[in-house]
């Protein structure tokens, strides 16, 4: 279980010294079960998805968000490049879990960026709980240090060389440029922010649909894990992933009905198994879920200072099961929403338009990484 107790004021993706040249950036999620490839066009606040692609990966090849297999995620990445009419070679990927740590140190607000560089590769070793030979370190400045104005909270970023580097191997390997390595949580944050509640950034466009202070709480479920994030006031002020996901239901209707794994999750998805299915399989499982958050909600209470929730908003490919949103909402009390982008997004792609209006719950990482360049 990894926890992350960020206080991220501004959004900025983390490039760990890497260097963009175009304009555009492919969002690269590179999951347990798939890779995810988004390109998005913004002109003002006029988002467009101008590529798009989805393909599965080989069991085995990436495990616990740790690649394992290089060469044949290469393979993947580039074969959804070539399907996918992307326009771009720039690159965001994002690394999470236990690779990743952050800490904070306050500095003098007078010290320029290359001073304050400086400073945090000094003081990184008493922050940083990793041998520093074994990491790379980024860092951005968060907010003013709240008892003393001369200062400045920095928050630094550590993420295991490995992990870095893995990534990089397997976009340069497809034939792209690796531009942004991010963290997950700030590019799940970014997506709700720009694209969600753009109402946020015009004031005239708030509707009072959701207050400039609410606190709101995203929930990724994927195949294999599980993001709680919890935002207020446009900062995280939350977050853990565990790993928990419909995964899980796929194996034991497989086990169940004695079917292939793409028969099993074809199943789910489109129905067609017998009437004992949902009371002896999807209902356990949604309860399992709802647990879960539920006791998500209950550790983010008791070790921070809010107590109140004001919204859920779901993602990854479980918020779409039958009646979850509503279970939760109901269970748990919070209004639930599942991702909707229909708002602030337009789609300019020439095949596969429905799939990936099907598709958008699970394509949030992507979505933010996409958007990496945009609040730097
Ligand atoms: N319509 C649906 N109803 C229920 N479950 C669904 C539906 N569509 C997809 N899923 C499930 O969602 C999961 C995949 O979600 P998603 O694409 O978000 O995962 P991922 O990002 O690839 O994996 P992870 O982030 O966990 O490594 C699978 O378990 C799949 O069976
Ligand atoms: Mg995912």
């Amino acid at each position: 279980m990894h926890f992350l107790d960020h206080l991220i004021k501004r959004l900025a993706p983390l490039r760990f010294g890497l260097k963009s040249q175009s304009d555009t950036i492919l969002g690269v999620d590179i999951s347990s079960a798939a890779i995810k490839l988004v390109e998005i066009e913004t002109r003002g606040e006029q988002f467009n998805v101008i590529a798009y692609g989805v393909q599965a990966l080989p069991g085995g090849v990436v495990f616990d968000r740790e690649i394992v297999d290089v060469k044949k995620i290469a393979e993947v990445l580039k074969a959804v490049y070539k399907k996918s009419g992307a326009h771009s070679r720039n690159v965001a990927v994002a690394v999470s879990g236990s690779s990743v740590i952050s800490n904070y140190i306050d500095l003098p607000s007078s010290l320029t960026s290359k001073q304050m560089e400086a400073r945090v590769q000094l003081e990184a070793d008493t922050i940083i709980p990793f041998p520093l030979d074994e990491i790379n370190l980024d860092f951005a400045v968060v907010g003013q240090n709240a008892f003393n104005k001369d200062q400045v909270r920095v928050q630094v970023v550590a993420c295991q060389r490995d992990y870095v580097d893995r990534r990089k191997e397997v976009v340069e390997l497809a034939g792209l440029t690796p531009v942004v390595v991010d963290v997950e949580t700030f590019a799940f944050a970014r997506a709700y922010q720009t694209l969600i509640n753009a109402e946020y950034k015009n004031p005239q466009k708030q509707q009072g649909l959701i207050q400039k202070d609410d606190v709101v709480a995203i929930i990724d479920v994927g195949a294999t894990q599980f993001t709680f994030l919890v935002l207020s006031n446009q900062t995280i002020i939350y977050s853990v992933e565990q790993p928990f996901g419909g995964r899980q239901l796929t194996e034991d209707i497989q086990r169940h009905y004695n079917l292939t794994w793409a028969e099993a999750g074809r199943a789910k998805r489109k129905g067609g198994l017998d009437a004992d299915y949902a009371e002896s399989m999807l209902q356990p499982f949604k309860n399992l879920l709802i647990e879960h958050l539920s006791r998500c909600i209950q550790v983010f209470y008791s070790s921070t200072e809010t107590n109140k929730i004001d919204k859920l908003v779901l993602s990854g490919g479980v918020s779409k099961t039958d009646g979850l949103k509503d279970e939760i909402a109901k269970a748990l009390s919070i209004p639930t929403d599942v991702v909707d982008l229909s708002k602030n997004v337009s789609i300019s792609v020439s095949s596969d338009r429905s799939r990936l209006n099907a598709d958008i719950p699970s394509m949030m990482l992507a979505f933010g990484l996409s958007l990496a360049k945009e609040s730097r």
